[in-house]
Formats: structure tokens, sequence, C-alpha cells
């Protein structure tokens, strides 16, 4: 173990788990480093691709100010969108990195850590919903801003989703350090919320529900996604900053830090992950909602559909991606311009429709678009998502790149 921590920048410096990943920034991390990946140069920690045009430096930033100060991070990360973070053609402004690991970050039960805030310089804008730190399939994630659809002009809540519902939310504060650890158990299928201000300890503040688990190791998007909402877009720059961003596994690491940056600090990590031998309790009632999920059908709505139907131009997927396409997107491919349907045969294939539908059709009585993957399959149906979604692109005439986050 102290070997594959070994390359790791470490949490606060008495971790009561074992760290599979960690994207905590030590005092040597630059920018320009993290501009250095690409498919053909997958350095890890950190995946970067998804942006606007314009330098990574105006979307990313590096600093000791950027943290929150109760944590040991020698460093935190800004992440910035504005007008010209539209990212392959898409209308929705992107800044996401993403874990580059080998590590499986997709099993057994684990935590998912990262504290979030904001200043009153370049404040995010209430009046757009936002999507942070969330998953490919959006099975959970923190939710920023007037809902998509919602009616009103603008809403300072930040909220916490799974299976497609808020189970929690505050007024965001600028200046204020969120803390959040989410308690995902990747076999029981459940997803449960950790949270705290400032330097206080992690508490449980929603216990784990039955969502759509699922990951493919690299496709937590640890940072911004602004859909465009119905009115004028607004082209001021937006920060977001993060600090104590690892995946945990064992017991939940409750406290944020002592502020101190000592951020190598192995020998204590092996020993206290040895000193912690209480095994994550199994959620017993996971079986039968697992089952009745598999049993239910997605129903996505003539608004997500036509949501779906995004243009975007061609030529938009990394080149790295295989492509073979599954029977799913061939299937979806002929069949017609129904959107609802490609979507509904990629969801085979585990992609979701963004949460903002869920979340939506709460108010607007139009019916669930949850998604309900095949778990025994998602790792390998997400590799081949670039396929499917190609296969999309070619033949249905409208899609998305990588993910579906709904933009309407
Ligand atoms: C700091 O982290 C980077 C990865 O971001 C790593 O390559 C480098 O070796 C680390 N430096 C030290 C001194 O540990
Ligand atoms: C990126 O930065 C370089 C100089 O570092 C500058 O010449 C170039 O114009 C910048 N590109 C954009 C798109 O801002
Ligand atoms: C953080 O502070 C806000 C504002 O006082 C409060 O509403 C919220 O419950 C606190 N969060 C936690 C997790 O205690
Ligand atoms: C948010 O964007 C809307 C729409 O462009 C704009 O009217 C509003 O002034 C912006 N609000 C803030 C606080 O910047
Ligand atoms: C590592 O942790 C131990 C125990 O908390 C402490 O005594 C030591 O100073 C730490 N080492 C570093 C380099 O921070």
């Amino acid at each position: 173990m102290k070997s594959s921590l070994s390359l790791l920048a470490l949490p606060a410096s008495a971790l009561a788990g074992t760290v599979r990943w960690s994207g905590i920034f030590n005092s040597s991390a630059t920018v320009a480093e993290l501009d250095e990946w690409s498919w053909s140069n997958q350095i890890e920690p950190w995946q970067w691709y998804i942006h606007g045009t314009a330098n990574t430096s105006e979307y990313l930033g590096l600093s000791s100010s950027f943290k929150n100060p109760a944590a040991s991070d020698a460093q935190g990360l800004r992440t910035t969108i504005d007008g010209t973070s539209f990212w392959e053609g898409q209308t929705m402004e992107r800044t996401e990195l993403i874990p580059q690991t080998t590590a499986d970050l997709g099993s057994g039960h684990l935590y998912y850590h990262f504290s979030l805030s904001t200043k009153t310089t370049n404040p995010p804008n209430a009046s757009f919903e936002h999507q942070i730190a969330f998953f490919e399939s959006h099975f959970t994630e923190i939710q920023y801003g007037l809902v998509d659809g919602a009616s009103g002009t603008s809403d300072n809540t930040l909220r916490w989703n799974a299976a497609g519902d808020t189970q929690w939310s505050v007024q965001l504060e600028a200046g204020n350090w969120y803390n959040f650890a989410y308690d995902i158990d990747f076999s029981a299928k459940t997803v449960g919320l950790w949270a705290s201000n400032g330097s206080e300890a992690l508490t449980e503040v929603v216990s784990p529900v039955s969502a759509s688990v699922s990951s493919n190791s690299e496709d937590w998007h640890v940072g911004v996604l602004r859909l465009p909402g119905s009115g004028a877009n607004d082209a001021a720059a937006e920060d977001w900053f993060w600090s104590g961003v690892y995946v945990e596994e064992g017991e939940l690491t409750t406290s944020i830090g002592d502020g101190s940056s000592s951020s190598e600090n192995e020998t204590t990590t092996a020993a206290a992950a040895a000193a912690t031998t209480s095994a994550a309790a199994v959620e017993t009632t996971a079986a039968a909602t697992t089952t009745s999920e598999a049993a239910a059908v997605e129903t996505t709505t003539a608004a997500a559909a036509a949501a779906a139907a995004e243009t975007t131009t061609s030529a938009v997927l990394p080149t790295q991606i295989a492509v073979s396409a599954s029977t799913a997107a061939a299937e979806a491919a002929t069949t017609t311009s129904s959107v609802s349907s490609a979507t509904q045969a990629a969801t085979s294939a585990v992609i979701a429709v963004g949460s903002s539908v869920p979340a939506e059709s709460a108010s607007s009585s139009a019916s669930s678009s949850e998604i309900l993957p095949a778990p025994s399959t998602a790792a390998q149906a997400l590799a081949e998502m670039g396929s499917v979604l190609k296969a999309l692109l070619s033949k249905s005439g409208g899609a998305h790149a990588r993910d579906f986050a709904v933009r309407r």
C-alpha cells in the first residue's frame, strides 16, 4: 500500500481510511503541468480536456489561497467558466477535471471527498443551472442556481441531488467552504451525503438512498457545467474553488485537516489505515431496491428528447475513443429520428440524461428520466460511449459529445 500511496499527495494527516486516488495539489503542482495532459499523454492524477478555447490558465488556477484554509492541501484549485467556455461546440459552459488513474474508483464502498467555495469576486450567476462534481450518469451531483426550466429568474440554492431528487440544500454564501463526501456503495447501489462548513468535521446529512450508482473510474467531473438557460447568456467569469479532492475507502475521514501543508505523510496514513479495522456496513436493503430499479423502465419526456437533440459540430470526439459501435448504438442509429429511443438505447450502455430532468419533472408533472444502468457492464459500456455517441451523431443527426447532460 505504501508504494501505491507514495505517488499521491495525501489529504489530512490522520486518515481513517485508505486513499484510492488523490487529486490534492502539492506545493509544486502547476497549471502548466495539468495542461500537459492529452489523450496521448495521460498523466495522473487529472484528465484535462473538457474546457473552452482559451488558454488553460484562464480556466484553471492553483494557489494556496484557493484552498480551504483548514485543509492540509498545499494548494487549492480555481475552475472558471466564462463566455469562451464552450467545449466542442456545445452550448453548455464547461470547465471540468476528471481523475486520471489506473485505480478502480467504481467498486466497493467509497467516499468521494471535495470542498467547494465561491467568492464575491466572479461569483456564480444564480440564474443558470450549474452541475458540479457530477458523474457521467448524474446519479449524484451538486447543483447550483435556477434549475433549468424552473420558474423565476434566479435561485441561490446549492443543492445535493441523488436519484433524480434534491436531497439536501443550503443557500450559497460567498467565502464559506462547503465540505462534502459522497458516500457511495457501488455494491449496494446507494449514495449518501456527508457535509460540513469551514473547518468543521463532516457529518452525515443524508443517509444513503438508492440510485443508479456506477462509475468507470474516469467519469467524475470535478468542475462546473453551466446550462445555457433560456435567456441571454452571461459571459461574466465565474470562479469555483476546490480543495481536498480525494477518494477514500474503508472508514470515512471526517476531519477536514489541521491547516498544515504536509501533504506527503504516507507513514501516518499507513499506520492510520492499519489501525482501522472496522468494515463498512453493508446496506441490507440494497438488493430489493436494485431489483426494482432494474425492472423500471426509462420514460424520457419529449422535452428531454428534444433537449437531447443537441446539434454539435462533427469531429468532436476524442480520437482515442474506440470506434466499435455497440449494438445499442446501432439500434439507436437506425431507429429513425427519435432521439428519445436513441437515448433510451444508449441508456442500455449506461449513459444518462442530465439530472435536471428528474429534478424538473417533480414540479412539472413530466415523467422521470431516471436512468437504470446494468451495473455489471457499466465500465465496459462507458468505455464504448464515444462510439455510441459517434453513431448517434452520424446517424440520427443530433448528439452530444461525451456526456448526456441535458440542455434545452
Ligand atoms: C507533486 O505532485 C505532482 C503531481 O501533481 C507529482 O508529479 C510530483 O512528484 C509531486 N511533487 C512532490 C515533491 O511530491
Ligand atoms: C495563450 O497564451 C499565449 C501566450 O502565452 C498567447 O500568445 C495566446 O494568444 C493565448 N491564446 C488565447 C486563445 O488566449
Ligand atoms: C453550514 O452552515 C449553513 C448556514 O449556517 C447551515 O444552514 C448548514 O446547515 C451548515 N451545514 C452543515 C453541514 O452543517
Ligand atoms: C446573470 O445572467 C443574467 C442573464 O444574462 C443577467 O441578466 C444577470 O444580470 C446576471 N446576474 C448577475 C448577478 O450577474
Ligand atoms: C507525519 O505524521 C506524524 C504523526 O502524525 C508526524 O509526527 C510527522 O511529523 C509527520 N511527518 C510529516 C513529514 O509531516
